[in-house]
């Protein structure tokens, strides 16, 4: 199976940018697979609608509650009707910013797969956690995946908190004992193989060596996945 090329375009770009973006995936990657777009709320219907089978549209955030008085949020529903496949689900950013923890992420999991979306569920340690990632992933993943008993649309993206967005990326040997620790703690934990995601400034100069290795099952990418050229260069560097 091809590797997840997966974009999180974050609160970047623009309707105006969804056209050229699709058109140019169009021209230069008709055969690519597993590309997954996760864009703002607001664009997740035109880009559905302009994308449509070439590339999966996702959300890059949901609320747990299926309807009611939560002013400003988005159902997993909504998401879903609106025309995304996937959604993100416990971006660090969302961890950080917007205070969203354990506890809401594992109901957000919940509601996300109930409605039949396919879940790119974030974990990763901070700079100051990084000497005891292994308590703080686990933490994550234990609680987290509280419950869950069918993995089958869910994808780990291991996101080093240090390398979002700083250029700062891990080594490759980081990357490759990291994943395993995460595969072999799910498994453990949940008796589930789970695809491994890597993320953190990934870009068209680093994405074929961390794409290379065995244990990465794809990449998350924020800055770099803003224009297509690049973005379509990393899933051709697979
Ligand atoms: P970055 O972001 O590629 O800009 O580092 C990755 C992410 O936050 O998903």
């Amino acid at each position: 199976m091809d590797k997840y090329i997966a974009a999180n375009w974050k609160m970047n770009n623009d309707f105006s940018d969804i056209a050229p973006f699709v058109k140019y995936i169009k021209k230069n990657a008709k055969h690519e697979k597993n590309l997954i777009v996760c864009v703002p709320s607001t664009m997740i219907k035109t880009f559905a609608d302009t994308a449509k089978k070439l590339v999966e549209t996702g959300a890059e955030n949901c609320y747990f509650e299926e309807k009611g008085a939560f002013t400003g949020e988005i159902s997993a529903n909504m998401v879903k009707s609106a025309g995304a496949s996937y959604v993100i689900v416990g971006h660090s950013e969302r961890r950080q910013i917007f205070g969203e923890t354990n506890e809401m992420l594992n109901k957000k999991l919940v509601a996300a797969l109930k409605a039949g979306l396919k879940v790119i569920f974030c974990i990763g340690e901070t700079l100051e956690e990084r000497s005891k990632y292994k308590s703080v992933l686990k933490k994550e993943i234990v609680e987290g995946f509280a419950g869950i008993t069918d993995f089958s649309n869910i994808v780990i993206a291991y996101e080093p908190v240090w390398a979002i967005g700083t250029g700062v990326v891990a080594t490759t040997a980081d990357i490759v004992k990291v994943h395993k620790y995460i595969k072999t703690l799910v498994k453990d934990t949940f008796g589930a193989d789970v695809a491994v995601l890597y993320g953190g400034s990934v870009k068209p100069s680093n994405s074929k060596e961390i794409l290379a290795l065995e244990e990465v099952d794809g990449v998350l990418i924020g800055g770099a996945s803003l224009k297509a050229e690049d973005y379509i260069a990393i899933a051709q560097s697979r």
